[in-house]
């Protein structure tokens, strides 16, 4: 489901900044080579990650969902000079595919990669995090909200996409669709939740950016 008018992302993609080189590689040889590109965060989606990092100069981040690593090299773009992004991914086919497009990013010795499920990897880096994007299975976003939260700096942003899941969010839920209902779960429990403030952006598949206060 496309939740957003065609012209009007075309619109807006063209009147914002355009994404690098490396990025835009990245993305045609994921769709060329990788399974379910769908995944890829999308270039609108790149430059508001860019532009958020620049902003916070973070020291670290916390990315939760490589996949070809797009996200990760839109996040790196505002680093602190001695900044580090950890990024966790547990498809180890994706490395090499990984590898070759952060080797040629100014900022490949502050990207950390780590192999293997993330609910386990969480729990070994340590925080403070000034940025978290959660971006990988959407069954797990409470479990992952519960392991990040405590590692969240005061005024640390957590980001989370897919908010939206396709306007499911909308819809009665099938009891069998643990994606659906976890994510609406997620939504209210970010709404409700005292430590943190909340705007979810209708954009692309929905995204929400959390301050901790
Ligand atoms: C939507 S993609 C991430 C997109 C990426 N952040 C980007 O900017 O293009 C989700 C990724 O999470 C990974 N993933 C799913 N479950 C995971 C888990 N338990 N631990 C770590 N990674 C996981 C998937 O293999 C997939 O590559």
């Amino acid at each position: 489901m496309n939740l957003i008018n065609e012209s009007i992302l075309e619109y807006s993609l063209k009147k914002s900044n355009k994404e690098s080189e490396i990025l835009k590689k990245l993305r045609k040889e994921t769709n060329q080579k990788v399974l379910h590109p769908r995944m890829l965060t999308s270039p609108l989606q790149g430059r508001l990650l860019s532009l958020i990092s620049k902003l916070i100069r973070p020291k670290k981040i916390l990315e939760i969902g490589t996949y070809t690593g797009y996200g990760t090299l839109c996040l790196s773009e505002g680093l602190d000079s001695n900044g580090t992004i950890h990024t966790i991914e547990v498809n180890e086919e994706l490395i090499d595919f990984q590898n070759k497009f952060f080797n040629q990013s100014d900022k490949k010795n502050q990207i950390i990669q780590h192999v293997g499920n993330a609910l386990n990897l969480i729990k070994k880096i340590s925080g403070p995090f000034d940025i978290v994007f959660l971006d990988a299975d959407k069954g797990n976003y409470i479990n992952y909200f519960e392991l990040i939260s405590p590692k969240i700096k005061k005024g640390g942003l957590l980001i989370s996409d897919n908010v939206l899941w396709s306007g499911k969010v909308l819809e009665k839920t099938d009891k069998d669709d643990l994606d659906t209902q976890v994510i609406k779960k997620f939504n209210s429990l970010l709404q409700k939740n005292k430590t943190f403030e909340t705007v979810l952006l209708p954009i692309r598949d929905g995204l929400s950016l959390s301050r901790k206060i």
